[in-house]
């Protein structure tokens, strides 16, 4: 009884981030009464002290107008992550709440860094975390991560699957792993779609978050089958502030439009170089980033500095998201975590309400 109301009360106290409540949201994540003294854990789109005490205030307030004989003892709050709801995703990979295609039209710009970066970050804020490696011409992840294993086999039923290696919190699967002699094996289009399909498929992932696909570069047939293969909740487009980088960049947008794919942002890497004394230099140019972002009324994620750091971090496996969360590229990476929970957070929940509006005849 005590417990209906309780949920009761929840689902009408909205989380302050999407403006949803927590019961639709899905982010009641433990109730637990002890005689009068109550133990709550809700999810929510970002921890920061003022979103937590905003939430806070809501609650306690709420729950004292109406449940005035209980205590709140605890409230805790944890990450809350919204899941894309999609048919065809839910088919081919139900576990998975949310995909996201690390892409740019250019080879070079930085896609693995960022992608190898951003599930390690993402991992950090306390969400369960898959990276897949679709650049299997060029696969990079098993170096970026240090990995140098072969991944194992299990049965699931009668069906042999992979288990994905594990590092800094993230779930990984790449060709890599698979292929001792990389250049043995010349991919055509569907043969890369289909070893993509058996990386979603014939994987053991469990229940993830996030699974990110660090997709090769280009923007030709290969890129569009792969697009199509995967069910994905949105693309993230990398892109240096070159023109030439940017002219493909563009094209990525267009190719994920045409496969009715959202870019949920934008991610300028080498942005500048940082001297010791903190004055910038633009080696690559200014501004690109923030050009293609109103130019598509797209967010700019983050402008990454060319910094040492990142590229030795990827040559030795440790990536710079991994490191002491002081330093400034690590800060980098963070932020855009963050930027990146919300901002799906808000496509899905706005998703659902589109969804929503069934118009009855
Ligand atoms: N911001 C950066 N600062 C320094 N080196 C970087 C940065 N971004 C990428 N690199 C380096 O550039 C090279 C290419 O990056 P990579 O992520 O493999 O690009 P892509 O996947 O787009 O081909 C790698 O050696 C990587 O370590
Ligand atoms: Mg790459």
């Amino acid at each position: 009884m005590s417990q209906e109301k309780i949920i009761e009360i929840l689902s009408n106290i909205k989380e302050p981030v999407l403006g949803k409540d927590y019961v639709t949201l899905d982010f009641v994540k433990g109730i637990s009464l002890n005689g009068k003294n109550l133990t709550l854990t809700l999810g929510i789109t970002e921890i920061n002290d003022e979103i937590i005490k905003k939430a806070t205030d809501e609650v306690t307030s709420e729950f004292r107008k109406k449940m005035p004989e209980i205590n709140i003892k605890d409230l805790k709050f944890t990450i809350g992550i919204t899941e894309h709801t999609d048919a065809k995703k839910k088919s081919i990979m139900p576990g998975i709440k949310n995909t996201i295609a690390i892409a740019s039209g250019k080879g070079g710009v930085g896609k693995s860094t960022i992608a190898v970066n951003l599930a390690v970050a993402l991992a950090k804020e306390g969400a369960k975390v898959g990276l897949i490696d679709a650049d299997i011409y060029g696969p990079s992840i098993p170096l970026m991560f240090g990995i140098n294993k072969k991944p194992g086999v299990t049965k699931v039923g009668e069906k042999s699957m992979l288990v994905p290696l594990e590092r800094y919190g993230v779930k990984v699967m790449s060709i890599g792993f698979l292929i001792e002699d990389k250049s043995a094996v010349v991919w055509r289009g569907p043969m890369a779609s289909s070893a993509l399909k058996q990386f979603i498929g014939d994987v053991v992932w469990d229940e993830l978050d996030y699974l990110l696909f660090d997709m090769p570069p280009g923007t030709g047939d290969i890129q569009l089958t792969l697009s199509q293969t995967i069910p994905l909740t949105c693309a993230v487009i990398v892109t240096t502030p070159q023109d030439i980088s940017l002219a493909d960049a563009r094209k990525g947008y267009v190719m994920f439009e045409r496969v009715n794919v959202p870019t949920m942002g934008i991610i300028e890497n080498m942005s500048y170089y940082q001297n010791p004394d903190g004055s910038r230099e633009y080696i690559f140019g200014k501004g690109g980033g923030q050009r293609m972002s109103e130019e598509f009324n797209v967010k700019l994620l983050g402008e990454i500095p060319l910094n040492m750091k990142i590229r030795e971090g990827g040559d030795q496996g440790i990536p710079v998201a991994e490191g002491d969360s002081g330093s400034e590229v690590t800060g980098i990476f963070k932020r855009i975590a963050k930027d990146t929970i919300r901002e799906i957070n808000l496509m899905n929940v706005k998703n659902s309400e589109d969804q929503g509006l069934v118009i009855e005849i």
